[in-house]
């Protein structure tokens, strides 16, 4: 039978409409059968939200009931040949109708002990998340994992699973290969296999800053950049990776874009890599159609964002800004290392990292694609938000310096104990950050030096990362802290030193970039969710030269992050409305046209088999009238004929003509500045018109013994 398509769905009758979508939710129809009561929907991301909202609304009985109808893993329905097809379908592909009996022994053993802790059987989408199965270590792994949950945590960790098989099936039932997804999904796969040393052996993955692991990830994206057709590539004095695909004219201004390939120790694969291959696709689909856009795209690896191996973050994108501090080359890493001689070692050529400071003037604005890292897309069931602004932060390093003693003959009124004074401050700095909403601090690092177990602690060194959504609420966070510092240390008689290692100011979003995001987030059919980013990003940096705007992808495990358990999934990464908003504006611009030869089946049919392309167009689009017609002319120019486009052309600059008076009448233009602590340069010229320039144009230092996680990582003992 052939699949059906979303519009059938939309116009059947409800019987007929909920036959179409039988067997997605595990024998619980109703779960399809309520949804279905908010036809039409808008996409399939917008149908899938819908039924993941009846299930959050559900009581819990009746989650309790949705969980309890799936079959046991490699259970006795799956022996017993009872499963539903699409179960076995499942469990097929992950391997799990083919295990040895020493396997099945186990999986049974995890069954029981599962059951009789949470009362239900285990529900993982064994497909995974790049849809082809899990393999069974992995599956293990995680029954194993998930069987010390909490229970309440561990229902939820079900209910996300089977929205998850829900999608896998949905793809299924409609025909859909998340292509571009999978290939960015595959990309950040191949890139993962670049480890540092004493992590690549334990299977994790650590990537810091120009580390043979690090180089290797450099290269590999350089040689995946010329593959996707970017014009130059290279790899700058920082170690940055830049790729540029020419505008169709030149001197054209470039949409900056890009994130970073280095990680935090035991890091996860997607932290920075997800937005530099999400573009890589779109620019790819561009040179696959041979297509040029009225501006360049530089797309930018950073080489540096989480501050792992020296006192110095946002090495990569500060380069680019003017930002990098000469006396950062001193320093040296846990090995010794300066960083001047680790980029010598690279092939670096230091003198020219002065040289990498961008004309604003030369570039449209900058924007980035970041997986979420947090629990809140995944709490609300949604694939996408559009960040508002990026908290400000600062970090320190601090040393506590007491008096090292015998553990066994100084009485405990007699000490000066620098690792209690640090407990101290840990907690206090954890109180304070708690007072303020949205503010939050961390020691990720704490040591005692050349500690001994039957000594007085004489020194004790950690980290403190604080953030707050404006630079005022981190100002008074951080005073509040010292201030904590100096008490403690005076009533103990400890002396401190106090390193600040990194200061970023609070970033908003610019308002015209975050509106384009939002337009198209909005083109999904699913709500718009607007956040602040608690994570700093290189966006942070570009912000004080141009503007910015950044999309959080939604993160699979309840978003964790900085962590081996983040993951996304091949649907999530073909989420981003840069491979989905085009359609429907593309689709409202072929209705109108649909008289002229390039007519609506026609221009369906390439709508839909081309649509990453327009990506850079849905950010570009213009505030008002519709971006619709600027993209669609760019679609027009790469297939139509020479007699369409030239009719087509006529009508739709005297359309565009007559937008532009309504438009200078009565749009908001794109404002030169925001709240914002610096000026941006003038925006270009033609962005606030409606005939847009898309038409014409860590602090942390190498582990340190007894303390293997980062500043911005939340411990875990
Ligand atoms: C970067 O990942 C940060 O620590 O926010
Ligand atoms: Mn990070
Ligand atoms: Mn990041």
């Amino acid at each position: 039978m052939a699949n059906p398509t979303l519009q059938q769905l939309n116009d059947a009758p409800p019987d007929q409409a909920l036959a179409m979508v039988d067997g997605l939710y595990e024998h619980s129809p109703w779960i399809a059968e309520q949804a279905l009561r908010s036809r039409p929907f808008r996409s399939l991301a917008h149908f899938k939200h819908c039924m993941a909202q009846v299930v959050h609304a559900a009581s819990r009985d009746q989650q309790l009931a949705l969980v309890r109808a799936h079959p046991e893993l490699a259970g006795k329905a799956m022996r017993d040949n009872r499963l539903s097809t699409e179960s076995t379908h499942e469990q097929n592909k992950a391997g799990l109708t083919n295990c040895t009996p020493e396997e099945l022994a186990r999986i049974a053993r995890l069954n029981t002990d599962y059951a009789s802790r949470f009362g239900h059987p285990f529900v993982l989408a064994v497909r995974g998340p790049r849809g082809s199965g899990l393999s069974k270590h992995n599956i293990l792994a995680t029954f194993e994992r998930r069987l010390h949950h909490h229970p309440e945590t561990e229902l939820q960790e079900c209910l996300r699973n089977i929205h998850r098989i829900v999608e896998l099936r949905l793809n299924d039932k409609f025909g859909i290969t998340p292509s571009l997804g999978n290939q960015v999904w595959d990309w950040q796969e191949q890139l993962s296999v670049f480890s540092d040393p004493g992590y690549a052996e334990k299977g994790q993955l650590t990537v810091t800053y120009l580390t043979d692991a690090h180089r290797s990830c450099a290269a590999q994206i350089a040689s995946q950049m010329r593959e996707c057709g970017f014009d130059q590539v290279e790899i700058d004095a920082v170690g940055n990776v830049v790729g540029r695909y020419h505008a169709d004219q030149p001197g054209a201004r470039a949409l900056m874009t890009g994130s970073h390939y280095d990680t935090v120790r035991n890091g996860g694969k997607y932290d920075g890599r997800l937005g530099i291959f999400v573009p890589m696709a779109c620019v790819r689909e561009l040179h696959r159609m041979q297509t040029r856009l009225p501006f360049a795209i530089e797309l930018i690896g950073f080489a540096e964002e989480e501050g792992q191996r020296y006192n110095a973050t946002f090495l990569g994108s500060g380069a680019l800004i003017g930002d990098f501090r000469t006396d950062w080359l001193t320093q040296k890493d846990a090995d010794g290392i300066t960083m001047q001689q680790a980029m010598e070692h690279a092939g670096l050529r230091v003198q020219d990292i002065a040289a990498l400071q961008r004309d604003p003037a030369h570039y449209l604005g900058f924007v980035e694609v970041h997986i979420e890292q947090g629990p809140v897309l995944s709490e609300s069931d949604l694939p996408l938000a559009v960040v508002t602004s990026i908290n400000g932060s600062v970090r320190y390093l601090v040393e506590i310096v007491g008096t090292a003693c015998h553990a066994g003959t100084t009485p405990m009124d007699r000490r000066s104990d620098a690792a209690a004074g640090a407990a101290e401050l840990i907690l206090a700095v954890e109180r304070r950050a708690a007072q303020d909403a949205n503010s939050v601090a961390t020691v990720g690092q704490l040591t005692v030096p050349s500690g001994s177990i039957n000594v007085v602690p004489g020194r004790c060194q950690l980290s403190i990362d604080m953030r707050a959504p404006t630079d005022a609420g981190r100002d008074a966070l951080e005073r509040d802290v010292q201030a904590a510092l100096a008490a403690i240390c005076e009533r103990r008689q400890l002396r401190y030193t106090l390193e600040e290692t990194m200061r970023a100011d609070a970033a908003p979003s610019a308002p015209a970039w975050q509106a384009r995001w939002e337009r198209a987030v909005q083109a999904l059919g699913v709500p718009l969710h607007r956040m602040a980013s608690g994570a700093g990003h290189d966006a942070m940096k570009l912000h004080t030269v141009m503007p910015q705007a950044m999309l959080f992808v939604r993160g699979q495990n309840a978003g964790i992050s900085h962590n081996p358990l983040e993951s996304t999934t091949s649907d999530e990464a073909t989420t981003p409305p840069m491979l989905n908003a085009p359609h429907s504006c593309c689709r409202q611009w072929a209705s109108r046209w649909k008289n002229t030869r390039y007519h609506r089946p026609r221009y369906k049919q390439w709508a839909w088999s081309r649509s990453p392309i327009w990506w850079p167009a849905g950010v570009m689009a213009p505030a008002r009238p519709s971006c619709s017609t600027p993209m669609a002319t760019w679609c027009h120019r790469a297939k139509a004929g020479p007699m369409t486009r030239m009719v087509a052309r006529s009508k739709m600059v005297a359309s565009l003509a007559a937008r532009q008076r309504s438009a200078n009448a009565t749009s908001r233009p794109i404002p030169s500045r925001c709240a914002h602590s610096k000026p941006w340069p003038v925006p270009p010229k033609a962005a606030s018109s409606c005939y847009s320039p898309t038409m014409k144009s860590s602090v942390a230092r190498s582990a340190r013994p007894g303390c293997s996680s980062t500043t911005s990582s939340i411990p875990t003992w």
